[in-house]
């Protein structure tokens, strides 16, 4: 009996962080469905192709293989970027939708985060999250991350970035980022990510209880 757990978010919501920790509780498949957007967009990029060429681009969504996607390969911003133009492409998202939905059924359960888990990808998923933070939260994160890592960052920089990526994710045609009716909604802006995850165990292991 498979269980599904849906997390959609902006950027730097701290899906990632929350996604990772419930899979690994549970021992639960984790899908992070940004970093299949990003390989779309890394092969184009690689290969010198066009990002507006829509049969391109879709060509290379249906190369990507789930197995592959290497985090510290396509987090450059660049690729991020990138992503969220192709993103926009209807016959792009319905390629790499198709792979996500296959990945969602594995036993015993699986966790898939990004902007349109419980919309369009799992509408079905045993529990819905939603986690969003204040875009001043979150670029906030990010240029953390940046900085931990060694890297150097500006602010202002980043902070115009988010607004950016939340315009274009909210604003396209095709699946943009929204809550579900059903999700159940997070707002980490002065919440820790342990406080995030209590929470979404509670709801979990609720849903558990009633598939038993
Ligand atoms: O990590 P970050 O929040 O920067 O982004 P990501 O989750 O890696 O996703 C990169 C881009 O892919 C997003 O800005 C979206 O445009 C797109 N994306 C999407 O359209 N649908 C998803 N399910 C996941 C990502």
């Amino acid at each position: 009996m498979m269980i599904t757990i849906a997390i959609d978010g902006p950027a730097a919501a701290g899906k990632g962080t929350l996604s990772r920790r419930i899979a690994e509780e549970y021992g639960f498949h984790h899908l992070d469905t940004g970093l299949t957007y990003r390989a779309t967009a890394k092969a184009l990029l690689d290969a010198g192709l066009p990002l507006d060429d829509e049969a391109v681009a879709e060509k290379m969504a249906r190369n990507v293989e789930l197995a592959g996607l290497d985090r510290s390969v396509l987090s450059a911003h660049a690729i991020g970027e990138a992503a969220s133009k192709i993103a926009v492409m209807p016959a792009v998202r319905r390629a790499l939708v198709e792979a996500q939905r296959a990945f969602s059924q594995r036993e015993p359960g699986t966790v898939l985060d990004g902007r349109d888990i419980g919309t369009v990808v799992c509408p079905d998923a045993a529990v819905k999250l939603y986690v969003t933070a204040s875009p001043e939260v979150r670029a906030k994160r990010r240029y953390d991350e940046i900085v931990a890592g060694g890297g150097s960052a500006d602010y202002d920089a980043i902070f115009e970035d988010v607004k950016k990526r939340d315009e274009r994710d909210m604003g396209r045609a095709d699946s943009p980022l929204r809550p579900a009716e059903d999700a159940h909604l997070l707002d980490t802006s002065e919440m820790s990510i342990e406080a995030a995850f209590q929470g979404a165990k509670t709801l979990i292991d609720a849903a558990l209880q009633k598939k038993i």
